[in-house]
């Protein structure tokens, strides 16, 4: 069986888009299984630049089946738009290349006013989430009221769900968020034509990925966000609201907990997040400033500035626990020339306590001083690099005790956004 899981290791952004884009040369189908457009995943193919919210990353790799699991969150316009501009580009030319789960539930444009507003009134307590509707689609999905592919393809259902969903929003809106209400008709005209043109996509894609894995094709599951904004194991409250560990593949594509054989770590040679939320390795001073510039570390999905600090030892110590990760992938790594020395966080101290895991409390991990250990830097650009031993001694120095606190094989490096711009290790 074939079978590989990538996760993002940190706050997300690691550069998982790069992965599974190297990844899908090797497999015959790549899925999304969880979250939704908050998603943005960077492909730098040639002289091309790709974000994909979506579609799997995949997709330019030709001949390749991607799927949209029903764990994913879909908002019917972006994925619309996401795959009118893919064929534009002469991918997914065949219908039968993209399959969405029946059971994928929609996001919904109260979804998104629900986000919004709700941010707005949290004022300086706010999460920092992307706007996208994703927490309000997953709250309705686990209070079962959501409303699934499958329902926007029967005209009758459809009706009845948002008739009666828009009443209950509508007063939720006005009532409690002071917003406007939104208007049923224009909602359901939209949503109608998205589903004409959804409808020769979708199916059930668990049965589909079943029948596949049974027949020995290769599957590479591509996980959105990262570790430590999974809803249960991340830094809640300021996390996203579906599971991002491998686990989660089980329960969000519809394959068996067993049917698992690889689990690929997407982790940044240092740290970074967007959003607010306790961050222990942060740097708010000139190294931040260097790190987000050179790294260009602004959000694919939002443009936000991504904060910026050390690598954090202690956080992908956790990640490969609560994954089982069976490899890891360093990215931008070349992002770190210049920079002496380099800083990697082993553990915290907090109220008097030494911790070497990330403690549940917020209260406690923002108040967590990082214990540092620091290795020289080097000065040589790294791009070029394509085999370990074209790197320069620090550098190697640097990753093999990365490696050694992460306690996880270091499997591949990526020193630059372009496909080729990685080594694989032996
Ligand atoms: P994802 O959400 O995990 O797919 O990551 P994003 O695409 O949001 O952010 C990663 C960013 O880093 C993108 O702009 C990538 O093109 C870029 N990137 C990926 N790997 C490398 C690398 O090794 N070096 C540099 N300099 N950039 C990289
Ligand atoms: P990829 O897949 C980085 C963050 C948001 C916010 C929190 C909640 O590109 O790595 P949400 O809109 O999900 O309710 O926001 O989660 N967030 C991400 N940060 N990369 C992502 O995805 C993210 N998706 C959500 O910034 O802090
Ligand atoms: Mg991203």
């Amino acid at each position: 069986m074939s079978t590989t899981v990538v996760v993002g290791v940190q706050w997300g952004d690691e550069g998982k888009g790069k992965f599974v884009d190297i990844l899908a040369h090797d497999a015959d189908i790549v899925v999304r299984f969880q979250g939704g457009n908050n998603a943005g995943h960077t492909l730098v193919v040639g002289d091309e630049r790709t974000v994909l919210h979506l579609i799997p990353s995949g997709v330019l790799n030709p001949g390749k089946i991607c799927v949209i699991g029903n764990g994913v969150v879909v908002d019917p316009a972006v994925l619309i738009e996401e795959l009118t501009a893919l064929r534009k580009r002469g991918y997914l030319a065949d219908d039968a290349c993209l399959k969405i789960s029946d059971e994928a539930h929609l996001i919904l444009p109260y979804h998104k006013s629900i986000d919004l507003a709700r941010e707005r009134l949290r004022g300086k307590g706010e999460i920092g989430t992307t706007g996208r509707g994703i927490g309000p689609a997953y709250e309705d999905k686990i209070a079962r009221t959501g409303i699934r592919i499958v329902d926007l393809l029967d005209e009758v259902v459809f009706k009845e769900k948002l008739e009666r969903n828009i009443e209950e929003k509508n007063h939720y809106l006005k009532a409690i968020l002071r917003e406007p209400g939104l208007d049923f008709a224009t909602i359901y005209d939209a949503f109608r034509a998205h589903a004409d043109r959804l409808r020769p996509y979708v199916t059930d894609t668990a049965l589909y990925l079943h029948r596949e894995i049974k027949a020995g094709r290769r599957v590479l599951f591509e996980g959105a966000q990262g570790t430590m904004l999974d809803v249960d194991h991340g830094t809640y409250p300021y996390v996203t609201s579906s599971n991002c560990v491998a686990g989660a593949v089980a329960a969000g594509a519809g394959i068996g907990a067993g049917a698992v054989r690889q689990v690929v770590g997407i982790c940044k040679a240092y740290t970074t997040r967007v959003g607010n939320g306790p961050f222990p390795t942060e740097e708010h001073g000139d190294i931040g400033v260097r790190l987000r510039e050179t790294g260009d570390e602004f959000g694919a999905t939002t443009g936000r500035p991504r904060r910026c600090g050390w690598f954090d030892a202690v956080l992908v110590r956790q990640a490969a626990r609560l994954n089982g990760l069976t490899g890891i992938a360093l990215t931008k790594l070349d992002v770190l020339t210049g920079l002496d020395p380099l800083r990697i966080c082993t553990a915290y101290r907090a109220d008097g306590e030494r911790y070497e895991h990330v403690p549940a409390s917020v209260r406690v991990l923002d108040a967590a001083v990082p214990e540092y250990e620091d290795l020289p830097g080097w000065t040589e650009p790294l791009s070029h690099a394509r085999k370990l031993e074209d790197l320069p001694a620090n550098a190697r120095r640097y990753v093999a005790r990365l490696e050694e606190l992460s306690d996880t094989p270091f499997t591949m490096i990526s020193v630059g956004a372009r496909r080729e711009e990685t080594i694989v290790l032996p």
